[in-house]
This record gives structure tokens, C-alpha cells and sequence, in this order.
């Protein structure tokens, strides 16, 4: 499969299933790779879907990661039903987390999801509404 086109896809993520940890970020590298496109584009994508799905796994009750692939670029939307965040300037920052003891026993945590998401994006944008959930979009460009 060449890139010649759009490609839409999704993939439903529900909170608290660490059985499925990972599983979004891994197919669509899977499909990336098999399209032939550059191990450092496919590399900021997935650890930027990884993150983001990670995040909805740990802090949100259910959600739905989207992309869109072109040619240029991937484009992604996670976004969730959840608590959403307070004070998203220090969510931002590299180390913060409320990551609960037994997420940080299975290893993470560490409170770099976020920036690594805004570090591996072309463009970076997050929503959040205390109460509803949040919305992260990210564009990342070959
Ligand atoms: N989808 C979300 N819903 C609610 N809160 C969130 C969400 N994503 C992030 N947060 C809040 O922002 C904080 C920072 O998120 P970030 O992903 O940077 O770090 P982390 O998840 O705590 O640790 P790491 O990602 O390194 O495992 C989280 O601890 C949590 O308080
Ligand atoms: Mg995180």
C-alpha cells in the first residue's frame, strides 16, 4: 500500500483495559510500515498514539483515537469521556502526574506523556472540560 490517498480509521479505547494496553499505537504503526513510509515518521506516531492512548486507558472512562493519513502527514484525535484536567499548564509539564501507586507499579507514571506527545507532534493542541473529558489533536508531518 502506497500513500496515494486518505486513510481514515479509528479505535476504541476503553478505561481500566490493560489487557488491550498499546494495541492502537501498534496497529497503526503496523499500517504505517506496511505503507512503506519512514521508520522516524512512524516512530513520532507511535509513541505519540501511545501516549495518548495510554492516557484514556488510566485517567478516562472510555474514548476513541481517529486518524487520518494523506500523504504529507497523520493527523490524530484522542479524546474521551473522563474527569478531563484541571490545570492543563501543569499537566504539560515534564514529571507531573496523579498517576494512583498501582498505574506507577505497572510502570507508568512518569509524567512525560504529554510532553512526549507535544515533543513528537508538528502541532499539538489539548482541550479539556472538568467533568466531560479531553480532547488531544496532533498533526505529524513526514
Ligand atoms: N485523558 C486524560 N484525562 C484526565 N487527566 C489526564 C488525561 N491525560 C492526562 N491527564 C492528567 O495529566 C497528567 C499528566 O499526564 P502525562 O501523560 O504527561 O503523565 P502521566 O500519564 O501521569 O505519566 P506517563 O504518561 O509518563 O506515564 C496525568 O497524571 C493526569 O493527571
Ligand atoms: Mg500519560
Amino acid at each position: 500500500m502506497k500513500i496515494d490517498k486518505t486513510y481514515e480509521g479509528s479505535f476504541h479505547i476503553v478505561g481500566g483495559d490493560f489487557s488491550h494496553a498499546g494495541e492502537a499505537s501498534t496497529e497503526l504503526k503496523t499500517i504505517l510500515l506496511s505503507a512503506g513510509v519512514e521508520d522516524e515518521f512512524v516512530r513520532r506516531v507511535a509513541i505519540a498514539t501511545f501516549e495518548a492512548e495510554m492516557n484514556i486507558m488510566i485517567y478516562a472512562t472510555a474514548g476513541i483515537l481517529r486518524y487520518t493519513i494523506s500523504p504529507e502527514e497523520i493527523r490524530i484525535i484522542a479524546e474521551d469521556m473522563g474527569p478531563g484536567i484541571e490545570n492543563i499548564e501543569l499537566a504539560m509539564q515534564e514529571g507531573y502526574s496523579t498517576a494512583p501507586d498501582w498505574v506507577r507499579e505497572m510502570g507508568w507514571g512518569a509524567g512525560m506523556g504529554l510532553p512526549n506527545m507535544k515533543k513528537n507532534a508538528d502541532t499539538f493542541r489539548i482541550d479539556s472540560v472538568v467533568g466531560e473529558g479531553t480532547k488531544v489533536e496532533m498533526i505529524i508531518r513526514r
